[in-house]
């Protein structure tokens, strides 16, 4: 399968790195529907993974001020992506974020695909936005993920994050592990999957759980303060509230597509981060 990514950021040079040379990783800054054509002239894919975006520096409440970039990053972009795409008649797997729900979930086992978002911060809402235009379009995929963690350590790295914050927030999530969500890319991009999935492990994940593997297998001296998830802006810590929530994964489980359970792919990650960290 011939992959041409678009975005050589965080989660576009990782997918890169793992499909090798059945990939092609794009940097090329995409203004036009003309750019993403000339890029589908150039490279020929059978498959494209949208993985550019904006998604805020250093965090998410960048977005909250730089309304427009943030638009037209997240919004503008993958739909003159899936424009091209629908042109040349070629598969479409856009990231989305698990991070438009707020609050409970309609049913109590999680948020579903068919769910409507009900985001508050720019960067939710622009996410959302080409969520409900993209899924409209036939050949096209909507793969939302939630706090990535990987096992190579790096700043953008989810655990990285939590262990170097002094105030850590008190929460239970779903989330999703790198090397299962390359893997789950791969298979709905062979499939020409359409629609929206949520791909993030089976089960819930505490930050309290991470922070204790964390401890167990990497450094038994860390310490942090743990606060609410009210506190992060009480404190002064972020702007905007963060999205906590629990997915439910009914389309992939339809495609007998699996993800681990996320307890064992957690320590599984952890064991192979400390080993990278030594
Ligand atoms: N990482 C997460 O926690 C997370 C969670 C949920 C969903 N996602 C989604 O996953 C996708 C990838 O995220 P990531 O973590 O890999 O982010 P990232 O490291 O910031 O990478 C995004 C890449 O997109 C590029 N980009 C932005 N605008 C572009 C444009 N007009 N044309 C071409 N490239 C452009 C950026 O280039 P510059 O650096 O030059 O701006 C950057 O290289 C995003 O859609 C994000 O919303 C990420």
């Amino acid at each position: 399968m011939k992959i041409l990514i678009i975005g050589k950021g965080f989660i576009g040079a990782r997918c890169a790195e793992v499909w090798g040379e059945e990939a092609f990783v794009s940097d090329k800054i995409i203004d036009s529907k003309q750019d993403v054509l000339d890029l589908l002239v150039e490279y020929n894919p059978d498959v494209v993974l949208n993985a550019a975006g904006v998604r805020g520096k250093p965090n998410v409440d960048w977005c909250e001020t730089n309304q427009e970039e943030t638009i037209l990053g997240n919004t503008k972009l993958p739909i003159i992506i899936a424009e091209a795409c629908q042109e040349k008649n070629i598969y479409l797997l856009h990231i989305g974020s698990g991070c438009i729900f707020y609050g409970e979930s309609p049913d109590p086992k999680g948020w579903k695909e068919s769910d409507f978002g009900n985001p508050i911060p720019v960067y939710s809402r622009s996410k959302w936005a080409a969520d409900l235009v993209l899924s409209t379009l036939p050949n096209v995929g909507i793969a939302r993920i939630r706090m990535p963690i990987d096992y190579i350590p790096s700043p953008t790295n989810m655990i990285d994050k939590l262990a170097t914050f002094p105030k850590v927030i008190d929460v239970e999530n779903s989330v999703t592990i790198v090397e299962d969500m390359i893997d789950v890319f791969y298979k709905l991009m062979e499939k020409r999957a359409e629609g929206i999935f949520h791909v993030t492990n089976p089960g819930t994940l505490k930050h309290r759980e991470i922070i204790a593997l964390y401890e167990e297998l990497v450094d038994p001296n860390h310490k942090n303060e743990w606060i609410s998830n009210d506190d992060l802006v009480a404190q002064g810590l972020a702007t905007k509230g963060r999205s906590n929530n629990f997915l439910q994964s009914e389309n992939l489980e339809k495609l007998g597509i699996k993800m681990r359970p996320i307890h064992q792919a957690m320590r599984d990650t952890m064991e192979k981060y400390a080993k990278l960290k030594k």
